[in-house]
This record gives structure tokens, sequence and C-alpha cells, in this order.
């Protein structure tokens, strides 16, 4: 929740990017800052900026999980004209009282001004057989980004985040090639290997949605070079060309590119861009091979193709 708020107050931090009248409505210097905030109703700091208000989103990024939807949103929201909420809600994967969800689920958004776009990211939606129909029924025009690797790097990446994670918990991990073969082959029911079948997911999605609809954005292509990917998705926005080069440093120590906005930098979370560990290469040929009908078919799919293995 102090996620959620502090990314309130940061949005409120952007109102320069506003027209005039709404930055003189609101505070300059905040009495607290992000991290302090723990309850909506309690601080006087945390009134909506007026002229704000919830709604549902008009673009959500729908995945790949560690496709780079992080970086995608967090890049999105230099545009004064978004507003990105802060949390994953896997709102659709429920399956509770709609209505009442739906009015739970706009809560989660970030405040925004009527010439503001809101966007929420839950990478877990892609792979959801749920969601297309779910987020169909709440809005049928909405903008969906799915942002996407090469599927044999996005398995790698998966495991890597699951060993961290398993980790820091204290839990039992496994080398890499225990989770990828299963007797002597290929073990293709492995979750990370599912979710890397893109052609199998889209299809889930072309069923409720044009393909016009779906923006796709190539994730080895925006961690390389951010602002061409960008400014491709401000024109399927319909958003005035806002975000530009210098919006964008390269940290070297990170080897990534860092975010430069409203007078802040900041680089992703060091979690993110982890180094890989080393996979057998025979084990890594296999992986290729496997994907490549698929890539073939998802290719096919969306008319368009990606410099995948
Ligand atoms: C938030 O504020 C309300 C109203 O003042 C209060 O009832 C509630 O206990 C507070 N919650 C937290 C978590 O502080
Ligand atoms: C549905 O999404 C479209 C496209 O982003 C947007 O223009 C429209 O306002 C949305 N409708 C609602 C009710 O949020
Ligand atoms: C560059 O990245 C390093 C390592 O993550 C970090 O400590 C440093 O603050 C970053 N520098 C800038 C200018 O972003
Ligand atoms: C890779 O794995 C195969 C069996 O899966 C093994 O025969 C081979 O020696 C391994 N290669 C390397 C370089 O470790």
């Amino acid at each position: 929740m102090a996620g959620l708020l502090g990314s309130v107050f940061l949005l409120v931090l952007q109102a320069y990017a506003a027209p005039p009248e709404f930055i003189q409505m609101w505070p300059s210097t905040p009495t607290s800052g992000p991290g302090s905030l723990g309850n909506e109703t309690v601080s006087p700091s945390l009134v909506p900026p007026p002229g704000t208000s919830k709604r549902t989103p008009h673009s959500i990024i729908i995945g790949v999980r560690k496709g780079g939807t992080r970086a995608l949103l967090e890049m999105l929201d230099i545009h004064p004209g978004v507003a990105a909420a802060a949390t994953e809600v896997h709102f659709f994967d429920w399956d509770e009282n709609y209505a009442k969800g739906l009015e739970w689920y706009r809560r989660l958004m970030p405040y925004s001004y009527p010439y503001q776009i809101t966007i929420e990211k839950t990478p877990g939606y892609f792979t959801s057989p749920l969601a297309p129909a779910r987020i169909h029924a709440m809005n049928s025009s909405i903008r969906l980004l799915l942002i996407l690797r090469d599927p044999t790097e996005r398995v790698i990446s998966d495991y890597t985040q699951v060993y961290f994670n398993r980790l820091e918990n204290h839990k039992p991990v496994q080398a890499i090639e225990d989770v990828l073969v299963r007797n002597g082959g290929l073990n293709t029911r492995y979750k990370a290997i599912q979710r890397s079948l893109y052609d199998v997911h889209v299809k889930n999605w072309l069923l409720h949605f044009p393909l016009d609809q779906i923006h796709i954005v190539d994730g080895d292509t925006l961690i390389r070079d951010p602002l061409p990917e960008l400014q491709r998705v401000e024109r399927f926005l319909e958003l005035p060309p806002r975000i530009v080069a210098s919006n964008f440093y390269f940290n070297q120590t990170k080897g990534f590119y860092c975010i430069r906005s409203d007078g802040r930098e900041r680089c992703l979370h060091e979690s993110k861009g982890r180094p890989h560990p080393p996979v057998n290469s025979s084990v890594l040929q296999q992986l290729h091979s496997y994907f490549r009908q698929h890539n073939r078919n998802f290719y096919r799919l969306v008319g368009r193709t990606f410099d995948w293995h």
C-alpha cells in the first residue's frame, strides 16, 4: 500500500508537466515524502489533486513476465500524459464478484487528470486463460501493450528470478539444467517454457481483441535503444510525442539505460538485469529448436517477425 500511495505522491510531483492551473492548486513542497505515507485518509497532503480522479486503465501492459514490463511502464511514466499504476493487481485472474472487484480495481489505479491516460501492468495476464475475456468485458476498446523477448532468454530470466527469490527465502534451489531437462529430453512441461509459447497465448487474446488493439514492444530493443520503441508506443496510444533522447542516459556500471525526468534520475531495481547462469549449449540448442516453430506461428499470427533464435 505504501508503494501505491508513494506513487500517488510522485504523480503529484509530476504536476509541473500539467497545465499551469493545476500547478497553482497544488503545493510545490508537500509536507511528507514517499515512505512516510501510511494512510490515504489521514494525511492532508494525500488529498487528491483537484480535478483528478481514479479510472479504470486506458491501457494495460499484459506481459510477458520477464519481458521488461517494469522498464516499459517506468519509461512510459516519463510522459506527462501518462499516469502509471504502482501495483500489480492480477484482477482478471480472479473469480470473484465482478462488479465489486471492478470498483476495488479502480481504486488501485492512480489519480489522473482528464487529459491523462492511466496504464497498469500485470505480467501474468498474457498467459492467463481468463484475462482476455474479462478485460474485454471491462473495456472492449482498451489498448493492450505486450512486451516480448527472445523466448529462450525469457525462460532463463524466469528461472533466474525464481532462483533468487528462493535463495532469499532460504528455500532449496535447483540447477537450471535440472529443471530444463527431464529423462534426457527438454522438460516442456516446465512452467517457464510454457510461458514462452507466445503463439499459444496470443491466440487466446486474438479471440477477443483485434490485432490493431495489441501493440507488441520488442523488449530486446527497448533495453538496447529505448527511444524508438517508446515513440512507437506513443503513436499507438495516440499520445503527443513527449519522450525524448535526453530522458535516457547510459549507466556504464549497470550496463543499462536509466531515466532522467522531472529533474530526477532513476534506474531500475537491482534485481533487474541480473546476470544469467551459464546454460549447457546442447540444452540451449534444444530450447531454440523447440521454440522455432512456435515463433514462426507467432510471427504469422501477429504479421510481424522478430529477431529471435
Ligand atoms: C486510516 O485512517 C482511518 C481514518 O482516520 C483510520 O480509521 C484507520 O485506522 C487508519 N488506518 C491506518 C492503517 O492507519
Ligand atoms: C476504454 O479504452 C479506450 C482506449 O484507451 C478509452 O479511450 C476509453 O476511455 C476507455 N473507456 C473507459 C470506460 O475507460
Ligand atoms: C549507476 O549504476 C550503479 C550500479 O547500479 C548505481 O550505484 C549508480 O547510482 C548509478 N549511477 C547513476 C548516475 O545512475
Ligand atoms: C550438456 O548436457 C549433455 C546432456 O544433457 C551432456 O551430455 C553434455 O556433456 C553437456 N555439455 C556440457 C558442455 O556440459
